[in-house]
């Protein structure tokens, strides 16, 4: 069997959380492969909400094993919250969850070195979750950073107080405060609480895996647009979100990919800052904020809105060789009478063009729309024979432009207000 991956083509939030799930029970495996506690992925299902960081989408399956891959960098506090948290549902944690030593660890001064490091970009900041994402990956590139396997070894302590003097020199620099004392011991706590999880050679894992015929999904974090090489560059996150930071987050093989699904909001947001050309300034993005709920699943912030940007989604699609569309959020454009779509931008010196310029964050970008008709009707319960046609028409639109085929429509949060067409093969 092939890993399937689905991954975000926009800047985060396209509603992974939701479609994992949706999709899990066809999956022996989900696993994780980049980015850490920045995620937030939502699940609705029962009247109940469930925001998972760390811990795969595919959790709430009895049957789906998951697998936190050597590409995510794991805070251990956070993932004991997030294990406490999910207690009271009466899930076979334990049995399901398996997680690679590989993966690198997030210690607390990552967390405080993360405050400095936007602290000190003043307003150039990236609008960071402050997860301490971009200078744990900075240690694991830097070939100095502490992985899970480590807190099995005698030598962990002599290890990490290595790394954290390393850190403290720097924060010397910096006025950030900061109780240590605390901050170690819960990190004591949870490394002793993680240590009573399996953790896995998952490259090894997932191959066999692969070679028993299990079927696996890959998810993504963030999205396409927060590449650290693709993105919006620097502001972006730090790890490769693409199809093939699955390759290198899980260690299987390019020729081991099977289907790559891409998901995408039937309009745009993004949280934290760098250039956004479709972006709704007045009183239609707070319409649309409010209507699409659109407040970060881990921060709270308010997410900026706009409209579809299909110059970026080509952009996506074509690095991540996507085989099938996936459009969330049908349902909160509803309330508008005149749906717009960016199919070109035009460029500070007046070029037109459908592609990405390496200039992306440096000039102001003017998206050219292309207007379509509204369908102005709730959809929330809406089966795939009875959606409007209008609806139909922007999907035929966006098909035709992006040239891959939309095969699920998602019409609100809970996991039963979910399309699957006839025409698609999911
Ligand atoms: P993720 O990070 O990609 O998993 O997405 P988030 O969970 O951060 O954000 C997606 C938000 O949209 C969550 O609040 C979901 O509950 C919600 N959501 C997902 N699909 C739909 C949908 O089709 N319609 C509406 N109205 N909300 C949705
Ligand atoms: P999910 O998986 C949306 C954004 C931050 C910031 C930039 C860098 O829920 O889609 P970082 O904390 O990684 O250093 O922040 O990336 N960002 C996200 N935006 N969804 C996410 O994850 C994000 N994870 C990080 O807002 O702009
Ligand atoms: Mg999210």
């Amino acid at each position: 069997m092939k890993v399937d991956v689905l991954l975000g083509l926009q800047w985060g939030d396209e509603g992974k959380g939701k479609i994992v799930d949706v999709l899990a029970p066809k999956y022996d495996v989900v696993a994780r492969f980049q980015g850490g506690p920045n995620a937030g992925h939502t699940l609705e299902f029962d009247g109940i909400k469930h925001v998972l960081h760390q811990i795969p989408s595919g959790i709430f399956r009895e049957k789906t094993r998951n697998i936190i891959g050597n590409g995510v960098v794991l805070d251990p506090i956070v993932f004991k919250t997030e294990i406490e948290k999910l207690s009271k549902f009466n899930l076979n944690i334990r049995a399901n969850l398996f997680i690679s030593k590989k993966a690198t660890l997030i210690i607390p001064t990552h967390r405080l070195l993360d405050q400095a490091q936007e602290t000190a970009k003043g307003d150039q900041k990236i609008g960071s979750t402050l997860k301490g994402i971009g200078p744990s990956y900075q240690d694991k590139i830097g070939r100095q950073g502490l992985r899970v396997g480590d807190i099995l070894s005698p030598e962990f302590e002599t290890k990490f107080r290595k790394l954290i003097g390393i850190h403290f020199e720097i924060l010397k620099n910096h006025s950030i405060a900061y109780n240590w004392i605390e901050l170690e011991k819960n990190f004591f706590e949870a490394v002793s609480f993680l240590k009573t999880f399996t953790l896995i050679d998952s490259e090894y894992f997932i191959n066999d895996e692969l070679r028993n015929n299990s079927s696996v999904l890959a998810e993504g974090a963030q999205g396409s647009l927060l590449d650290i090489d693709f993105g919006s560059y620097p502001f972006v996150t730090s790890s490769n979100t693409v199809t093939a930071g699955a390759c290198t987050g899980l260690g299987v093989a390019p020729s081991k990919i099977g289907e790559v699904y891409g998901i995408f909001k039937a309009y745009s947001t993004r949280v934290g800052s760098g250039p956004f050309p479709t972006e709704l300034l007045d009183e239609e993005g707070e319409k649309m904020r409010k209507e699409g709920n659109e407040f970060g699943s881990t921060t709270g912030r308010p997410r900026r809105c706009g409209w579809i940007d299909l110059p970026s989604l080509k952009y996506s699609i074509m690095i991540n060789g996507v085989t099938q569309l996936l459009m969330m959020k049908a349902d909160v454009l509803s309330i508008f009478p005149v749906i717009k779509a960016c199919t070109h931008y035009k460029l500070a010196d007046g070029t037109v063009t459908e592609t990405l310029p390496y200039e992306f964050v440096d000039q102001k970008i003017v998206p050219v729309y292309t207007e379509l008709p509204g369908w102005n009707t709730p959809l929330s319960g809406t089966k795939e024979s009875d959606l409007p046609s209008n609806l139909l028409a922007y999907i035929d639109f966006l098909e035709k432009s992006l040239g891959v085929p939309i095969s699920l429509i998602s019409i609100g949060p809970d996991r039963t207000q979910t399309i699957l067409r006839s025409t698609g093969k999911i």
